[in-house]
């Protein structure tokens, strides 16, 4: 998410705040290895030391229809990564830009109808809460295509589930003439109820004609919303924990909506997690003094939203007012933001199935999730990045091993979540956020004898692995893990198994506080990780990492071992890395996030070849957009990418307001993307 200037909201300082005082700032360490350093960044911005990594000896070979559409059937074999297009210049058009030989359209924009009475949208802003809870929410972002067929064994092409995040809102959009707010501060009800409803997830079954032609498949069960009001399930560690009681859920094992989804991951066995990113923002706590579970994220006294504020006082809105009101917490809604900040498990192919957070996997501003592909009989592996400056990177391992026949979310129930240290010799450790390992333990104890973690007071150890995983950052803070330069998405690599991580920027970090992974102050343009687990098992407690490559303007280079690996040029400048998905051939994707100033111009998708570092612009979006969410059906001919907080009229220039919507991007002569 950027802060545009679309929406007031967008520019609150304390948006994505930062909120990691706890001082992990390694700079002692980067100081005395830094002769090891092998690698650099050359350029107009100065040169910067760097990790390194051995190569890895990709073999890459063949083109075509690899996968289907789900972590588990990568194969490692036969990928053919290479770029076959030639690369689009930057614009500054209201309309998308594609290769010579493709072609673009929007689809299912916000307000398309898809469920219920299928409620036809209104462009003067004027559909009601109730018609938009049967409608494509706003602010499309990370999305997934699962094919129809998936559960059959199937990798169709032609039909399947598209399922997309609704990060946010834009009240100037959204409603007739913006956000009202009545003259007592409260807010109409049913502005609350189409705001809610405009964000969470939407499950759209869509077909392809026999001209190659999408459309939505009206009245099909598997069309569905889930908002921010839809009810769900607490699982894991923290379900039952005392510190998510609610009025709503005493028993501290169901809460109300999802929020702030930004990317998402699709699991091995065909369902969908949704991330909750900068959900801190929908609450309000007024006390004076507030916990250490809305401190550390966030949460203030003011909501982005006054959803709390809702003028008929009803429950579903009372309880972003996240103050200590009632006699205990479950006569009030004090822990309700502890209830947020999960990953959250949809099932796509069925529709009764109440959505699942996960709460093994951490609470925290979750960007997204991303599994490394499984292997029978051992522990499923996935990863997730801390969006805030100077927050972490995690790992979650299972504790039970992953057989195809009964893979389920209950996998993601049991199990050891990790964050990573990067140090600067190249080499980097996975940290156990556990009260099973001594040496958290031990750091947890010297933390409660100083009374503090950084700023935050701690006083005393974390009671439960549900305390500690509904405090995942501060465990984070205590166990040493790297900060790092707001961890986006992440991506595995299906010919090399290494993962890699956009690092968006940095405009707070200074050139004292930098460490070897983040090796700017500031780091205005942002940078990609990747790394590759020690014997090139995803279960590893260490690994090797580099920096694949530095974002920035024409002459910017990132070099290896004095050598120059790439250096960008008006056929792939860019900065603000934030989407990234590797493809079934193994192309990688890399969506923008940026200003829309000069010499970026409009934001775009890249793609990159992982084994020559070859990075051509394939795409560019319309004027204020972030280009967010790619995913390509099974046999890579037909490409989702979704479009975030447009500007002006696109896509419809019949349209006074700007709707998101997916573009689907197609080869005129129908051949597979980027090839
Ligand atoms: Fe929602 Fe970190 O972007
Ligand atoms: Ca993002
Ligand atoms: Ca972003």
């Amino acid at each position: 998410m950027a802060k545009k200037d679309l929406d007031p909201n967008y520019n609150d300082p304390n948006y994505e705040p930062v909120v990691n005082e706890s001082g992990n700032l390694p700079f002692a360490s980067v100081l005395a290895n830094r002769m090891e350093r092998r690698a650099l960044m050359k350029g107009s911005v100065g040169a910067v030391l760097l990790g390194v990594m051995g190569g890895a000896g990709l073999s890459v070979a063949g083109e075509g229809h690899r996968g289907n559409g789900h972590p588990s059937n990568h194969s490692r074999a036969h990928l053919n990564s290479r770029l076959g297009f030639a690369a689009v210049g930057v614009s500054t058009l209201n309309q998308v830009v594609v290769p010579e030989g493709y072609s673009a359209r929007a689809f299912v924009p916000w307000g398309t109808p898809l469920t219920g009475t299928l409620p036809e949208f209104f462009d003067d802003g004027s559909n009601s809460g109730a018609d938009q809870e049967q409608q494509v929410g706003m602010h499309h972002d990370g999305v997934h295509f699962f094919p129809i067929d998936l559960k059959n064994g199937g990798n169709s092409s032609s039909e399947g589930l598209l399922v997309m995040n609704h990060e946010y809102i834009n009240q100037n959009a959204l409603h007739p003439a913006g956000a009202t707010t009545f003259a007592d501060g409260s807010r109409p009800d049913d502005e609350v109820r189409k705001e809610v409803a405009a964000h969470g997830v939407s499950v759209i079954h869509i077909r392809q004609d026999a001209v190659g032609n999408w459309s939505v498949v009206h009245g099909s069960t598997y069309n569905r919303r889930v908002t921010g009001g839809t009810e769900m399930d607490i699982r894991g560690p923290a379900r039952g924990f005392g510190k998510l009681v609610t009025r709503f859920s005493p028993d501290a094992t169901t809460t109300r909506g999802t929020l702030n989804n930004c990317a998402m991951g699709p699991t091995p066995w065909g369902t969908y997690l949704a991330a909750e990113e900068n959900w801190h923002g929908y609450f309000a706590n007024g006390d004076p003094v507030r916990p250490k579970e809305h401190v550390r994220h966030g949460v203030g006294s003011a909501s982005r939203y006054d959803w709390e504020k809702a003028a008929g006082g009803a429950d579903e809105f009372v309880r972003f007012n996240a103050s200590a009101s009632g006699a205990s917490a479950s006569d009030d809604y004090r822990n309700e933001p502890n209830t947020f900040g999960f990953m959250v498990e949809i099932d796509p192919f069925n529709p009764a199935a109440r959505p699942q957070k996960r709460t093994a996997l951490g609470r925290f501003g979750h960007e997204g999730v991303i599994f490394a592909p499984v292997e029978e009989g051992k522990p499923v592996v996935c990863y997730s990045g801390d969006d805030s400056r100077f927050e972490y990177i995690y790992k979650f391992v299972s504790a039970k091993p992953y057989h195809a026949a009964t893979a389920d979310g209950s996998l993601l129930d049991e199990g050891t979540l990790y964050v990573a240290r990067f140090n600067d010799d190249g080499t980097g450790v996975w940290l156990p956020l556990s009260l099973d390992d001594d040496g958290f333990v031990a750091k947890m104890n010297a933390a409660v004898a100083a009374g503090r973690v950084g700023d935050i007071a701690f006083d005393a150890p974390f009671s439960s692995q549900a305390d500690v995983l509904v405090n995942t950052r501060l465990a984070a803070d205590i166990a040493g893990a790297t900060p790092m330069d707001r961890p986006e998405w992440g991506a595995v690599d299906p010919a090399s198994g290494k993962v890699y991580f956009t690092l968006t920027n940095n405009s707070r970090r200074s050139p004292d506080d930098t460490n070897a992974a983040n090796p700017q102050g500031p780091n205005p343009n942002g940078h990609i990780i990747y790394w590759r687990e020690q014997g090139n098992k995803h279960a590893s407690s260490r690994f090797v990492w580099d920096i694949f490559v530095f974002a920035g303007e024409s002459g910017t280079e990132t070099v290896v071992d004095g050598k120059s690996v790439v250096t960008l040029d008006d056929s792939n400048l860019f900065n603000s890395p934030d989407g990234l998905w590797f493809d079934y051939n193994g192309r990688l994707w890399i969506q923008t996030d940026g200003s829309d100033a000069p010499p970026y111009q409009n934001n775009m998708m890249l793609a990159a070849d992982p084994r020559t570092r070859d990075i051509r612009r394939f795409f560019v979006g319309p004027v204020g957009c972030e280009v967010t969410g790619v995913v390509t059906t099974p046999d890579c001919r037909t490409m989702f990418v979704n479009i975030q907080h447009p500007r002006g009229n696109w896509p419809d220039a019949n349209v006074d307001r700007p709707r998101d919507a997916t573009v689907i991007v197609t080869r005129d002569d129908g051949g597979v993307i980027g090839g």
